[in-house]
């Protein structure tokens, strides 16, 4: 064969292992595993996958209050996709500038299901014109067996809430609750006009260092978009709810369709920043970065639910890919997007060059992973699919009525089961302590400092042997 056509030998996470370096690290938790996505900074490299057994509200919430980033999927229709992100930029935020109101005529089991759909309890009662009238929180309702009862006949009135007319500090807001033995303060105008609510909870949780905010507050989340059919209507409604970050999430990022997508969405929405991807060769990643991402995704086939690379014969092992990119790039970010198995592939996608890394498998099975628990032989387990399979295609067809002038051949799992693990917060604190002991071993404080410092050694088979556990019995 001639030489040319064989591009060499490309590694993966488990081929290698990262050479441990003298280190100047103290203490693991002095090491700053902060990361920039775009304008954002994150305090946790770690991005949830837009998949629909991964990420939708729940997942993008504990995702930002960890650190992270969660990109909701697309395979909805625009309004269940824009509710998903609107549930996540409402559910913190020290001023909720546009609080959900209701009249005083609604029903207990109105707000019942505005309860369901925004996945809080508290509602200001206004009038036609947005006059104050009172406000209706869980204690009033919860014990109420009355469903048809009116939030006039359960509400709090005005007369008897504490309000301000004015857009306070934090400071100001926090003497107020101490005061007054609160939990949510209306802001209103001189003719009782609502304009703002501050929640005692919101405050509270704001003093949190460590979650992922955009400027005003609100957590940090991003949503994923196509590149055919409702893309831009999908893209403008996102950003109409305050979407932070789009993501174009195909399997084929280096189409020419998906660069033309890129420049079209970069001229609509200038101020967004897009994430586009996927691809997995430099030349990929610059096509991207010049028709305008601002972050690219890498990772042709690695994903644990994928079948691409046995379909189709095509693919690039995802280490190696990552190397070869940003030896020719290193200047251009990017997202290592599947394959992780555990928290050494991440710090070894990280050492190799990557921002952050995007995870499905590793998140899936969690409580905050959209599903059901369900009992298979004994086992709790959750079901996660391949978005690239046949069941994943045929249900986007069905919930954004596109049409298919071609039905592809399934490039992922159709229904897969992973074993339940319980919060996600604990799955990602076990990955984030994995994170800090890796960057302390190769003597890295910082991820500059361990995209410099990495080095890595190939391992044959009895190296993996060796690291795995050996000789012992597991119980
Ligand atoms: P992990 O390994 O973390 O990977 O589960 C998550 C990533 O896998 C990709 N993905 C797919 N790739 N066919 C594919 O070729 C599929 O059906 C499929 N579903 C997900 C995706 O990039 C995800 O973030």
């Amino acid at each position: 064969m001639p030489k040319k056509k064989i591009r060499g030998k490309f590694l993966t996470f488990g081929d290698v292992l990262l050479i441990p370096k003298r280190s100047p690290i103290d203490s693991r938790k002095d090491i700053d595993l902060s990361t920039n996505i775009g304008p954002f900074r994150i305090n946790l490299p770690i991005i949830s996958s837009p998949m629909d057994t991964v990420t939708e509200s729940s997942m993008a919430i504990a995702m930002a209050k960890n650190g992270g980033l969660g990109i909701i999927h697309r395979f909805c229709s625009i309004e269940d996709q824009k509710n998903e992100v609107e549930k996540v930029k409402r559910k913190e935020n020290w001023i909720i500038e546009n609080p959900i109101t209701v009249s005083p005529e609604t029903t207990l089991a109105e707000i019942l299901s505005l309860v369901e759909k925004y996945g809080f309890w508290t509602y200001l009662v206004v009038d036609e014109n947005r006059k104050l009238l009172g406000l209706i929180s869980k204690r009033d309702y919860l014990f109420c067996d009355d469903k048809n009862k009116k939030v006039k006949d359960l509400m709090v009135p005005f007369e008897k809430l504490i309000v301000i007319n004015k857009k306070i500090s934090l400071e100001e807001a926090k003497k107020i609750f101490e005061k007054y033995k609160i939990e949510k303060l209306p802001i209103v105008d001189k003719e009782r006009k609502v304009l703002g609510l501050i929640t005692s909870k919101d405050i509270e949780n704001f003093s949190d260092k460590k979650t992922s905010r955009d400027s005003k507050g609100r957590l940090l989340v991003g949503a994923a978009i196509g590149i055919k059919g409702d893309f831009l209507e999908r893209a403008q409604e996102l950003v109409r709810v305050g979407v932070d970050i789009l993501v174009i999430d195909v399997a084929h990022g280096h189409l020419e369709k998906t660069l033309k997508a890129v420049k079209t969405l970069k001229s609509k929405f200038p101020q967004i920043p897009l994430i586009a991807g996927n691809v997995a060769t430099p030349e990929g990643v610059r096509d991207l970065f010049s028709a305008g991402a601002d972050v690219v995704k890498v990772g042709i086939g690695p994903g644990s639910s994928c079948s691409t690379r046995i379909v189709t014969g095509v693919g690039v092992p995802q280490l190696g890919a990552i190397l070869w990119i940003k030896e020719k790039y290193p200047k251009i970010p990017i997202i290592s997007d599947g394959g992780c198995k555990n928290s050494g592939d991440i710090v070894k996608a990280l050492a190799a060059g990557a921002h952050a890394v995007m995870l499905g498998n590793m998140l899936a099975g969690t409580d905050e992973a959209p599903g059901k628990v369900m009992v298979v032989n004994g086992k709790r387990v959750k079901v996660f699919r391949g978005m690239s399979s046949s069941f994943a295609y045929e249900k986007k067809l069905k919930e954004t009525n596109e049409k298919a002038e071609y039905i592809p051949v399934s490039e992922g799992a159709e229904f897969g089961l992973v074993p339940y693990k319980g919060s996600v917060s604990e799955v990602l604190e076990n990955i984030e302590k994995g994170l800090r002991s890796g960057f302390s071993y190769c003597g890295a404080r910082n991820l500059k400092e361990l995209w410099k410092k990495a080095e890595f050694v190939e391992i044959s088979l009895s190296g993996l042997k060796e690291s795995g556990f050996d000789n012992i019995f597991l119980v």
